[in-house]
């Protein structure tokens, strides 16, 4: 069999090493496995590349992807959709796997429905798929959060200000949530929760009373709304609003100061947290679901993508998974709430 293997979507750490894990169990099957370059562009494109024992020995631990990604979309307009086919059939592919977010995954989905047969493997640092407990990347990009986290403490204890850092994260709130619990925020917005900015600017002032630490630090999500938004901005081809150009921060800053005129500022980590090499988390998660897609092109597993289930790797209907965002549900949200003292 002739696989393919691409990455779609935003990169994070760990998308090497499903990379490799989807060629070396790929391998043990006799397929001759070809990477589709820069997501489906590259299939739009025809550019390829051999995925050998070579190519992928020695990729594990790098962050990014050797494939290349983008955020085409191949189902934007019909001519590109027929385009990828076309293009599916002349690589002489017998199954594709698609590492990838919703946007990838959802694209898997479709050609899988007309006849063409892709595996998925979910991806996000944003942890906001559906029908999976964990995505690679987000252990890695919240570890990076917590530790910007924890050098921010330095700078705020020292000039007694309120730091305020937006993360991404997309429509879920996972990332900002955990950033905040383990970097000991004192407030956290994320966009499952309205914003209650009166409470906020209340306890932050409790911070700065006598005998209290005098500094105080707050976790946003790129995706919190304070109700004035306007979808102007510039889309991706999936249709995303660019969420960094609402600098969400900013105005949580400036609200902060506003009300309470406490000194105050702001840290965007943005791309930062997607990338450097894969924390121990990621690399055996990538690791097992890259190996798990092989195996399901093997038993013939189509238009299913590998999730991890508690302790396992199983295989789920992307269908399921696709279009439905796996938000922060309120038990979560109570914890973070329990430090907010
Ligand atoms: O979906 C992953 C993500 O990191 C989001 O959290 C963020 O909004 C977006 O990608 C940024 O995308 P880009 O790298 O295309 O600017």
């Amino acid at each position: 069999m002739r696989v393919g293997v691409l990455t779609g979507g935003g990169d994070c750490p760990g998308l090497n090493a499903a990379i490799r894990g989807a060629v070396m169990r790929g391998l043990d099957f006799g397929f001759e496995m070809v990477g589709i370059l820069d997501g489906w562009k590259g299939l739009l494109e025809m550019s390829t590349t051999p995925l050998t024992l070579e190519a992928v020995e020695d990729i594990l631990y790098k962050g990014g992807t050797i494939l290349g990604t983008s955020r085409t979309n191949p189902y934007r307009k019909p001519e590109d959709a027929e385009k990828a086919k076309a293009n599916f059939r002349a690589l002489g592919l017998d199954a594709l796997i698609a590492i990838g977010g919703d946007d990838t995954l959802g694209v898997a989905m479709k050609m899988t429905q007309e006849g063409y047969p892709v595996v998925g493997v979910p991806k996000t640092m944003d942890n906001d798929l559906s029908e999976t407990d964990y995505t690679f990347g987000f252990d890695t990009s919240v570890s990076v959060a917590v530790d910007a986290m924890d050098r921010l403490r330095d700078t705020a204890r020292s000039h007694h200000r309120v730091m305020v850092m937006e993360v991404f994260g997309r429509h879920a709130g996972w990332t900002a949530l955990f950033t905040g619990i383990a970097g000991g925020a004192d407030w956290i917005l994320i966009p499952e929760v309205p914003p209650d900015l009166d409470a906020m600017c209340a306890h932050l002032k409790t911070l700065f009373e006598p005998g209290r630490k005098h500094y105080g630090l707050v976790v946003v999500a790129e995706g919190v709304e304070l109700g004035e938004e306007e979808d102007t901005g510039e889309k991706d081809q999936f249709g995303h609003v660019i969420l960094k150009q609402r600098q969400i921060g900013d105005r949580i800053a400036s609200i902060i100061k506003e009300r309470t005129g406490l000194d105050t500022r702001t840290v965007v980590p943005s791309h930062i947290m997607r990338g450097g090499s894969p924390t121990l988390f990621d690399r055996m998660l990538a690791t097992r679901v890259g190996v798990k897609a092989a195996e399901m092109v093997k038993d013939g597993q189509f238009g299913m993508m590998a999730a991890q289930r508690g302790l396992d790797i199983v295989a789920v209907p992307i269908e399921k998974a696709a279009g439905v965002y796996k938000t922060v549900p309120t038990h979560w949200y109570d914890l973070a709430k329990v430090f907010f003292k």
